[in-house]
């Protein structure tokens, strides 16, 4: 049975980081960082944002990007994407506009979130239309909203009964037959509890023996600015649960957990191996006055790739 988690002040103001990031998407969007159509859908106004969070933002999507498309390269579109902790995320819209639509898209929030979704979603055609099928089938049951290829549902990622019923419920397929799965936690896994995100993970390597897992999120959490995030945090109400460590020791708890090979690597890293002239687009949108404190920032977040199956085993950050 689930262990019963109750709901908290503090699950309101973790469910708030989804506001922060989504604005901080759509201000780094209008400014020409990167194109996404589908997240004026999502937040109307947004103020503008310093520009060391506009281009930590660009690096974060972009990584994450570049590895989905690594995943989809390596295995093709007959593989399903399952985002944990979705939020307002627009991934599923931009990749239907691409060649890159995959089988079975899935999408895990708490209720609070994934109703709110669902309620833009049905409420603006442009959205709609990419989800629904031929016979523009789109069922809402029970705050959940399944289609064909597209299906996103409320849950509480500390609960793994939960979590497997929904998966289940998304036509997950599990085992030696599952297709081949990317899982996403973008920003995410850090709210739980270690023992929580452990468990989750430890279930997700087992069920999935072809898939990759991409893990962006805070580390390095221990030294002094993180220890000034950790608190900045914590005073809007939100204790970071899964304080995060250096990459190394983010990578070895993977390999722990049930993946064969596991790597991460901190957004400095990421920064510098983005291709040149892409750097320099983006370096060319807004001036920085804060060197420094863009460096502290890329020092501490980190993104982790994490791999079942030989197939992925080459996945890099210069693939
Ligand atoms: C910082 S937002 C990131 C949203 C999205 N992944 C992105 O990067 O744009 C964190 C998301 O994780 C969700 N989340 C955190 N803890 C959760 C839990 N225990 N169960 C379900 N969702 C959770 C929050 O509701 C929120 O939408």
């Amino acid at each position: 049975m689930d262990n019963i988690v109750s709901w908290s002040a503090e699950d309101e103001a973790i469910i708030a980081t989804n506001t922060d990031a989504t604005e901080c998407k759509r201000c780094a969007v209008e400014l020409g960082y990167w194109k996404d159509d589908y997240i004026p859908y999502f937040i109307r106004h947004v103020d503008r944002k310093a520009p060391e969070i506009n281009r930590g933002y660009y690096a974060r999507v972009r990584a994450m990007e570049m590895f989905i498309h690594q995943f989809i390269e390596r295995c093709g579109t007959k593989c399903q994407i399952i985002n944990l902790g979705c939020g307002f995320d627009t991934l599923f819209w931009r990749l239907k506009d691409s060649t890159q639509a995959v089988g079975n898209f899935i999408e895990l929030d708490f209720p609070a979130v994934t109703s709110k979704k669902c309620h833009i979603i049905k409420r603006n055609k442009q959205l709609l239309e990419k989800i629904s099928n031929e016979d523009g089938e789109v069922m809402i049951r029970e705050g959940d909203l399944h289609s064909d290829g597209y299906h996103l549902v409320g849950c509480d990622l500390r609960c793994l009964g939960e979590v497997r019923r929904k998966l289940e419920a998304a036509g997950a397929g599990e085992g030696a037959g599952a297709p081949p799965t990317l899982v996403l936690a973008e920003c995410v896994l850090v709210y739980l509890r270690p023992e929580a995100a452990d468990a989750l993970l430890r279930h997700l390597a087992a069920a999935f023996p072809r898939s990759a897992l991409l893990v962006y999120e805070q580390c390095n959490l221990g030294d002094k600015f993180g220890e000034v995030m950790v608190r900045n945090l914590s005073a809007r109400g939100v204790a970071l649960a899964g304080a995060a460590g250096p990459p190394a020791a983010q990578a070895a708890r993977l390999r722990a957990l049930g993946f064969d090979a596991a790597r991460c690597w901190d957004m400095h890293a990421v920064w510098r191996a983005l291709p040149d002239d892409d750097r320099a687009r983006v370096e060319a949108l807004e001036m920085l006055d804060e060197r420094e404190l863009l460096l502290q920032l890329n020092s501490h977040y980190a993104l982790a790739v994490a791999t079942r199956s030989d197939i992925f085993a080459d996945m890099d950050l210069n693939a």
